[in-house]
């Protein structure tokens, strides 16, 4: 996630844009850049950094011109450094683009480039973009056309700001699945990837829809569909939020953000580097012995990552809570065992510490990481990116299901690879996957109400269940790490079937039991599980699939989800825990963004 903004009008843009940047930091603050035109010249200047730095050292907002375009960085494809940073140029140094979005097709689309010998300097994917308009202008386009057809050849998803030499007066703009939003000011007009980027100058805006570009002037802008051209008209609309209120989006808290921009965060992670993910396989394939090794969400998710490779690939895999790794399996690794370390930050310390030691041993290390930069990619033989975009919540929320979205696809990556399963599975799955972004956004139409509820029947309990079988144990696990560090209510989870040999002593009338139990092999041992709970008094809470009324007529409380590939329910039947734990907190009057004792990411073992 990154974030973008445009000025142009009567005013100095610089300055105005260095304020919308800031505003912006926390879509991604690894670097940043400015963009002008002035006195028939284009004045870039950029850097690795955070903009007060970049800003200081730099001076940003001294570039000249009333036209420009600015950006802040959060690195998905190419480290954070000054010639990876936006805004990128073409060959001639006319056209100036920033982006936020993935070009999925970005590798073909460099090599046909670089074939025509334009000049690429970076490894973003961004810098096909200003080439590509290059490209057209130089078969007789004008630029407006040129701008178009160059957008036609993109797959994936973007925001994209756009200035050009000889047009000083105007900025391009267009979006795909990426925010973007003009603000209408008096005698001025600037685009950014949100409101807050704008709120200091104007509360009039226009929310761009997906497939929409617009040609923006100091007096005025013109929207058209990019798939035809045809113009349309879309609503000002007054902003009457706070700037603190918007950089929530309108959410109270940013983990309700978070939580709510799942669908998006996870249409990211299925945007991965397929040559990455490829790469991961093969390397987890050659292993003897494998590792997925994580902290708390992570390894829950590493938890789900083992069901998924088994039940895929047949391929076995250990999951392990990184700080007992070295003195779980310290002296039966070797040069055959592979680890695939999981760590939204990649700088978890008791990930790194076990991985030093792996490494010692001549292990094979893999990461799986939302940071780049970050100590894991650098101690990794091979890394993939989730994608997910920066977490200021400190309760990992999207970084869950968007982690175990790219591990079930290196499953089908190994799946393929090992052909144990058939091909007819493998396809189904695929088509699953595709899917989870819309499942998840229909779950999120229904569960904040329910667990809103459901808070209000647990808030004055003294301790919670949480239970599942097969890879709905991940869920357990992940259920009670949210519900706990967020509500402060201790919360146990076990596997269903473990309940028997010794948890169940500690029911009694009224003690919540959480299940989870997707329309599964395993639903029918669920039931029995249930029965033993119910018989015990205990109040019995089931999340399950919408259309299961037998299981509805047997709990207490019953939230219904939409039916996914089984394998994938971590991801879907994780949300109403993360908005029961959500509300709790809220409930209970505490901060759910910061949780006491917490810190987002762990560098002390
Ligand atoms: O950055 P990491 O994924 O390595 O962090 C590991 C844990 O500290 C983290 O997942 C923690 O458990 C969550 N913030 C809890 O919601």
């Amino acid at each position: 996630m990154c974030g973008i903004a445009g000025y142009v009008g009567g005013a100095e843009a610089a300055p105005i844009l260095v304020r919308s940047l800031k505003r912006l930091e926390y879509r991604g603050y690894d670097s940043a850049g400015v963009a002008t035109i002035h006195n028939k010249q284009v004045f870039v200047c950029k850097d690795a950094g955070k903009i007060d730095e970049i800003n200081k050292s730099l001076g940003l907002e001294r570039l000249p011109g009333c036209v420009g375009i600015a950006h802040t960085r959060w690195a998905t494809h190419g480290a954070p450094s000054k010639v990876n940073a936006h805004p990128h140029l073409d060959c001639t140094g006319r056209i100036a683009v920033v982006h936020n979005g993935v070009i999925e097709n970005f590798l073909l689309l460099r090599k046909e480039l670089i074939d025509q010998n334009h000049n690429i300097v970076s490894k973003t994917d961004t810098e096909v973009v200003p080439h590509l308009i290059e490209e057209h202008i130089k078969r007789g386009l004008s630029f407006e056309e040129a701008f178009v057809q160059a957008l036609k050849r993109l797959e994936g998803s973007y925001a994209l700001a756009v200035i050009f030499l000889d047009q000083p007066d105007t900025i391009y703009v267009a979006r795909k699945e990426a925010p973007l939003i003009i603000g209408v000011g008096e005698g001025f007009n600037m685009v950014a990837s949100d409101m807050t980027a704008l709120l200091d100058m104007t509360r009039d805006m226009v929310f761009l829809h997906d497939g929409d570009a617009a040609v923006v002037k100091a007096d005025g802008y013109r929207i058209f569909r990019l798939s035809d051209g045809t113009q349309v008209e879309r609503m000002v609309r007054r902003v009457e939020l706070t700037i603190e209120m918007a950089e929530k989006q309108g959410h109270p808290h940013y983990m309700l953000k978070e939580i709510f921009e799942q669908p998006t965060a996870l249409r990211d992670s299925l945007r991965i580097q397929r040559e990455y993910v490829d790469l991961l396989a093969e390397l987890l394939d050659k292993g003897r012995v494998i590792f997925l090794l994580g902290a708390g969400t992570s390894h829950n998710a590493c938890v789900a990552g083992s069901y998924l490779f088994s039940a895929l690939a047949r391929l076995p895999s250990y999951p392990v809570i990184a700080s007992e790794f070295v003195a779980n399996y310290g002296g039966a690794v070797g040069s055959d065992t592979v680890i695939l370390a999981v760590s939204q930050s990649g700088e978890t310390a008791d990930v790194l510490n076990a991985l030093e030691y792996a490494r010692m041993r001549a292990c094979t290390i893999l990461g799986l990481t939302n940071t780049v930069g970050s100590t894991l990619t650098r101690v990794s033989r091979a890394y993939v990116l989730q994608n997910s975009g920066p977490e200021i919540g400190v309760a990992a929320t999207k970084t869950f299901t968007s982690q175990v979205l790219v591990l079930a696809q290196i499953a089908l990556r190994l799946a393929r690879l090992r052909g144990k399963i058939a091909q007819y599975e493998m396809d189904e799955f695929r088509q699953e996957l595709l899917k989870i972004p819309n499942e998840v956004e229909k779950v999120l139409t229904t569960a904040s109400v329910k667990m809103r509820a459901l808070a209000e029947i647990l808030v004055e309990k003294p301790f919670i269940f949480m239970l599942g079988r097969g890879v709905s144990t991940s869920t357990a696990y992940e259920g009670r790490l949210k519900v706990m560090e967020l509500s402060y209510i201790p919360c146990v989870a076990y596997p269903s079937g473990e309940s028997k040999h010794g948890p169940i002593s500690v029911i009694e009338s009224g003690v919540p039991v959480i299940f989870v139990v997707p329309p599964d092999e395993f639903r029918k041992p669920n039931i029995g599980n249930i029965m033993e709970m119910k018989a015990r008094g205990a109040y019995v809470i089931v999340f399950g699939d919408e259309k299961d009324d037998e299981l509805r007529s047997i709990a207490d409380f019953y939230y219904g989800l939409p039916r996914t590939h089984p394998l994938l329910t971590p991801i879907t039947y994780s949300i109403p825990f993360q908005l029961l734990a959500y509300h709790l907190s809220v409930l209970k009057g505490y901060d759910p963004d910061k949780p006491r004792n917490l810190a987002k990411s762990v560098t002390v073992p």
